[in-house]
């Protein structure tokens, strides 16, 4: 018997786990329908930036006053900042949500792309118009401002998920970044504001140094597999702790066993961007044929009977989560 892999993320019934996560290529349409053909469950665009959501009022207001035209400066700022790095302004975002809406049958979930609260959050309300399904938050931010608290970061990004969630009737899910002082507390506030889903984890970008140079250079390497220990032990901890949201394992899915860890560990969705930048759409056919095949092996005949199987919440010794298994890592180290 063939194992059935359909699960439901944000309320939305999908055949398989596997989701494209936000990248540049999905920012293409014929990427996306590739994406589909190869069996994606759902497509993630792109996001759109708070920046070039501001930068295109900030045109228009400019553009009213006439005074874009004293500032040359002005001119070459504006446009670059307003398409994003993806080319893809706010109005041709919206059109690229209605155009893969109406190309694909499979859910399109928009990406929102911004740090503080003010008036781009409203923008949610045009990508929904524009036929989104959903709606993934990724609030993105390094708190280098020293006189900022913990809680006044974590305040800052609860009335961000509360303003997006009140503007629109579909789901938000929120891309979490990993370095907050207690995630899964803080997880669960965000579901208490109106996150439908948690998406573990948003993957930081660092610079690196040109030592010749003696200068930072910006060069974004894809993911490794050692990058999901850390989404694989969050999604065990958040499962099933929840009854209003979905988990999503994203970061360092690479192979078909990957997914079965983060399906074990009790994701509903399962996301992965740099397998198929590094090895093309179809990668996720091999990614969904193994999950088939690990499943089919043990006679597992739907998701629901292996997910969470390996969480902290169905786990007999929790403490393989803990502080108890850091002492036990590196004993076995040591001794192996
Ligand atoms: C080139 C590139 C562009 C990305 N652009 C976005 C983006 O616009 N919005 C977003 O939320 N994530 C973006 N991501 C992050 C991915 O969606 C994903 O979360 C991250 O790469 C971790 O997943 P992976 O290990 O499968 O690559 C981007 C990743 C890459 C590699």
């Amino acid at each position: 018997m063939t194992p059935s892999l359909t699960t439901t993320y944000l309320g939305l019934q999908l055949k398989t786990p596997l989701v494209a996560s936000a990248s540049p290529a999905n920012a293409k349409l014929d990427h996306l329908r590739q994406l589909e053909d190869a069996g994606a469950a759902a497509v993630i665009l792109p996001s759109l930036f708070q920046e070039q959501i501001e930068a295109e009022g900030a045109l228009h207001e400019d553009l009213m006053s006439n005074s874009i035209n004293n500032s040359p400066e002005a001119q070459n700022y504006f446009p670059t900042s307003v398409s994003g790095p993806y080319g893809l302004g706010p109005e041709r975002y919206l059109e690229h949500v209605r155009r893969s809406r109406a190309a694909m049958s499979i859910p399109v979930i928009a990406s929102l792309n911004g740090s503080s609260k003010a008036g781009w959050v409203e923008y949610a309300k045009l990508l929904e118009q524009a036929g989104a399904v959903a709606i993934e938050l990724n609030m993105y931010h390094v708190p280098a401002d020293l006189l900022e608290s913990g809680r006044d970061v974590e305040a800052r990004y609860s009335a961000i998920v509360e303003a997006v969630c009140s503007c629109v009737a579909i789901p938000v899910s929120v891309k979490l970044t990993p370095y907050l002082s207690s995630i899964g507390h803080f997880a669960l506030t965000l579901v208490d504001q109106g996150a439908a889903g948690l998406v573990l984890f948003n993957r930081l970008l660092q610079p690196d140094m040109d030592l010749l140079k003696l200068r930072l250079v910006d060069s974004l390497e894809l993911s490794t597999p050692s990058e999901l220990r850390l989404p694989l032990l969050w999604t065990a901890i958040l499962s099933g702790r929840s009854k209003q949201a979905s988990l999503a394992t994203a970061t360092g899915i690479t192979t078909s066993h990957d997914v079965v860890k983060a399906i074990l560990a009790g994701a509903d969705a399962v996301m992965t961007t740099s397998a198929l930048l590094r090895d093309g759409a179809t990668e996720i056919t091999q990614l969904i044929d193994g999950l088939r095949r690990w499943m089919a092996e043990r006679e597992i005949v739907k998701l629901d009977d292996m997910r969470g199987m390996l969480s902290w919440q169905r786990s007999k010794d929790r403490s393989v989560y803990t502080r108890a298994n850091y002492i036990r890592i590196l004993d076995h180290y040591v001794h192996s």
